[in-house]
């Protein structure tokens, strides 16, 4: 569905990332785990044409992302959570997800609806200032919004970041359970443990290259990535 071939991007003389050559299937959830620094939000920035890579092709479903702007991949059903949730604080929730869908305005009823299905915190909040929501809420409020958008391939970044335990674990369910509704997921995690569990297949990102890929669980077992990620 997504195949990310041989992507570089610089910032002026610092290479981020070298060749990355990547795919996520259709219905999938694959994992791109990898330290700091290691140039997975950029990875996520230049696949939904936020920034232009230096080289490398991007496509969806065969369709050539090159000549895209970032407004016209998110007609395309691809959409970016970003890092660090990016709601409006003085905006109320229902609002927040209002802006979710402005390219699908004649599904918006249809979609408030499955998003507070999926988010019933969200209903009871839904005359609520942004800002004014728990940690946990404001990313469970970010989702929504991204699937106000009817994606067909969600890119995550750090959903779980800075979160509870508890909350993390919400966090992760429903990414499961947003999967489940036959939306493929690109996962940006530092929690590489849960994100490897959940996940069909993950890559390694070390310095801007792909260092290693394969099943989720089977990376779990992976010596290097217990030394690099697992504490063991
Ligand atoms: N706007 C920017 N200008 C210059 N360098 C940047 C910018 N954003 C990120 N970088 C650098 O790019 C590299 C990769 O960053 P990033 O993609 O955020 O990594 P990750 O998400 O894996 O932590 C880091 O070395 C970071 O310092
Ligand atoms: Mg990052």
């Amino acid at each position: 569905m997504l195949r990310v071939e041989s992507l570089s991007f610089a910032y002026g003389d610092a290479q981020v990332l070298d060749s990355v050559s990547l795919e996520v299937g259709k219905g999938e959830i694959v994992a791109l785990v990898g330290a700091n620094g290691a140039g997975k939000t950029t990875l996520l920035r230049t696949v939904s044409r936020l920034v232009k890579p230096v080289s490398g092709k991007v496509t969806l479903d065969g369709e050539d992302f090159s000549r895209l702007r970032a407004h016209e991949v998110v007609r395309r059903g691809l959409i970016h959570v970003p890092e660090g949730r990016r709601i409006f604080p003085e905006m109320t929730v229902r609002e927040n997800l209002r802006l979710g869908s402005f390219t699908t305005r004649t599904d918006r009823e249809r979609n408030l609806e499955k998003a507070f299905a999926l988010f019933p915190v969200l209903l009871a909040r839904e005359g609520q200032l942004g800002g004014t929501l728990s940690g946990g809420e404001q990313q469970m409020l970010a989702l929504a919004r991204g699937l106000m958008a009817n994606p067909r391939l969600l890119l995550l970044d750090e959903p779980s970041l800075g979160l509870a335990p508890i909350i993390v674990k919400q966090i992760f369910e429903t990414i499961v359970a947003i999967n489940q509704q036959g939306i493929s997921i690109l996962l940006v995690e530092q929690n590489v443990y849960q994100s490897l569990h959940i996940a069909q297949r993950a890559y390694v990102l070390e310095r801007g290259r792909v260092v290693l890929q394969g099943e989720g669980k089977a990376l779990l077992e992976n010596p290097d990535v217990k030394k690099a990620f697992l504490g063991a």
